[in-house]
């Protein structure tokens, strides 16, 4: 049974005073997850991981939104594997498709990245998802499964059993045009079916969350889907109003 997983990204939001102003408040939401089985989790920007980390709850994930595959060295602007564990982060997500969009995060360099956060123990939630032109032209399992498949290349079974992928159609991110209910099933099985032919019966294991203008309205519909194991918001998961909407509405 996979238990069921919210994580809200908060992209380049939040000053740190008010990241810690969410992290207090989030205190009992994480108690109510934590007492109905859901993970529950945010991804600061660093400089609030470190806040965040300290004023939530000690159930609640703290995600960093980025890191480099280098544990040190002449990388101006990065930050490491080894630096996020000295605060305690052991959740990174990786390839959002604002990464891959302004910073050229290829499925290579994503694989490199999935790869040193597995060899330090840690949680890649690898992101995924086509864009319109590519939606369009029917492309979607054709990008989607290359994308499974390079990032999460040289891996083992053993090694993706934590791990967690994240369906985000880049049409849908920020739009306020979700996918339907038919399409974040129908990728996100297509994913599971990928990831069972690489490493067979553990894909039953990984969790697989739909992401893309998910509301607290729309979460309900998208977590009753068989394959669909949680959300990854970002808009919605800004406020704590908000957030314990989401919440509540997947109790
Ligand atoms: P959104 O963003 O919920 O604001 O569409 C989702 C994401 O980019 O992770």
């Amino acid at each position: 049974m996979r238990r069921k997983l919210l994580l809200g990204n908060w992209k380049m939001n939040k000053l740190a005073s008010e990241a810690k102003e969410f992290a207090v408040a989030s205190r009992d939401l994480a108690k109510k997850a934590e007492a109905n089985n859901i993970d529950l989790g945010v991804a600061p920007t660093y400089l609030s991981l470190a806040t965040v980390k300290e004023n939530a709850a000690k159930t609640m994930i703290v995600a960093a939104q980025n890191v480099h595959f280098n544990d040190h060295g002449a990388f101006t602007g990065e930050v490491s594997i080894p630096m996020l564990k000295e605060f305690g982060i052991d959740w990174v997500l990786i390839g959002h498709s604002e990464r891959r969009t302004y910073d050229n995060e290829t499925n290579e360099k994503c694989n490199a990245k999935i790869k040193a956060l597995i060899a330090n123990n840690m949680v890649p939630v690898y992101c995924v998802g086509e864009t319109l032109e590519q939606f369009e032209a029917n492309q979607t399992k054709a990008v989607v499964g290359e994308q499974v498949r390079v990032g999460l290349k040289e891996l083992t079974a053993e090694d993706v059993k934590n791990l967690v992928v994240a369906y985000e159609p880049v049409w849908s991110i920020g739009t306020g045009k979700n996918a339907s209910t038919e399409i974040a099933e129908d990728v996100c099985k297509f994913i599971r079916d990928v990831l069972r032919e690489m490493f067979g019966d553990v894909a039953d294991e990984i969790r697989v969350l739909y992401g893309g203008s998910v509301k607290p309205e729309n979460i309900k519909a998208y977590l009753s889907c068989p394959d669909v194991d949680g959300g990854l918001v970002g808009g919605a998961s800004l406020k704590i109003d908000s957030y314990e909407a989401l919440l509540n509405n997947i109790l």
